[in-house]
């Protein structure tokens, strides 16, 4: 795969930023995860949308939209073929000291593609001990400091489950490592609200736009009284979890479920960047 780096494409083996970017010594940085389709970033707009959103809650210089746009285009086009199945834009500090402080240098950004990531028709999911912080300076944005996320999907990895599953810190269901959380409760479709820590994901927003739906604070023991649980993101779109730690769901893959992946499927084909 040839990797875009501050306006060169490159092989993948030769694409290099410098040692000492902040967004690799302290994860100063933020970065945007999105599907390919037939060679089209989908939800493109949205995604850009965020990257600022998160640019700016870092205090980071907003993304040069236009640069990021045909950042994208240029790193599609030498990629191209049917292997492509997601994209990502990585926007970080640049060069900087060693230590937390930022340094004057100028903005570094990396566009790369990768293959198509494929899940399962249902998800089993672990529960973590540890607590997504709904308080902390960056809930809510998405930066490239994932390493709370690495450990908890390793944690689940080791328990059989594909995602980990974090409350926040008064104990209220949030979020997984890379996905957001819907569970339908007598049936009402449910996901947490932003208060409770998790990323404002583009799949969750179309969801709830698209299929109805309402953001709730959810205690963690809900996943015990849902009758379907499903889970989002843009690699994902919907899909359907069975099991949570020793629980089985009720209704996995039940009717609520698969009416929203049908007009997730429907709405999502007739518009590339909805
Ligand atoms: C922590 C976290 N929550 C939720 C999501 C889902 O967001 P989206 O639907 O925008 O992919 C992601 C995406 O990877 C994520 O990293």
């Amino acid at each position: 795969m040839r990797v875009w780096v501050n306006g060169a494409i490159r092989p993948g083996a030769e694409a290099q930023i410098p040692a000492l970017d902040h967004g690799f010594t302290v994860g100063d940085g933020v970065f945007e995860t999105m599907k390919v389709v037939s060679g089209r970033p989908f939800a493109l707009r949205r995604h850009l949308d965020r990257l600022t959103t998160s640019a700016r809650g870092l205090g980071l210089p907003d993304p040069d939209l236009d640069i990021v746009r045909r950042a994208v285009d240029e790193t599609l086009a030498g990629n191209a073929g049917p292997g492509v199945g997601r994209l990502r834009i990585t926007y970080t500090a640049g060069p900087a000291p060693l230590g937390s402080e930022r340094g004057r240098g100028t903005t570094t950004l990396v566009v790369a593609v990768g293959p198509v990531t494929t899940w399962p028709d249902a998800e089993q999911v672990a529960v973590v001990p540890w607590a997504r912080n709904e308080r902390s300076a960056v809930a809510g944005l998405k930066t490239t400091s994932y390493a709370e996320n690495v450990v908890a999907l390793a944690h689940a990895h080791q328990r059989g489950a594909t995602e980990a599953l974090f409350a926040d810190t008064k104990g209220r269901l949030s979020e997984g490592t890379g996905s957001n959380i819907f569970v339908v409760v007598e049936g009402r479709l449910l996901t947490p609200s932003l208060a409770c820590g998790c990323l404002p994901g583009v799949t969750r927003a179309l969801v709830l736009e698209w299929c109805g739906g309402d953001e709730v604070e959810l205690p963690l023991s809900v996943l015990h009284e849902a009758d379907e649980v499903f889970l989002t993101s843009s690699t994902r779109d919907i899909v359907p979890v069975r099991r949570i730690d020793t629980h089985d769901v009720p209704e996995a893959g039940g009717p609520v479920t698969m009416r929203a992946r049908r007009i997730f499927a429907e709405r999502s084909s007739a518009d590339i960047d909805p």
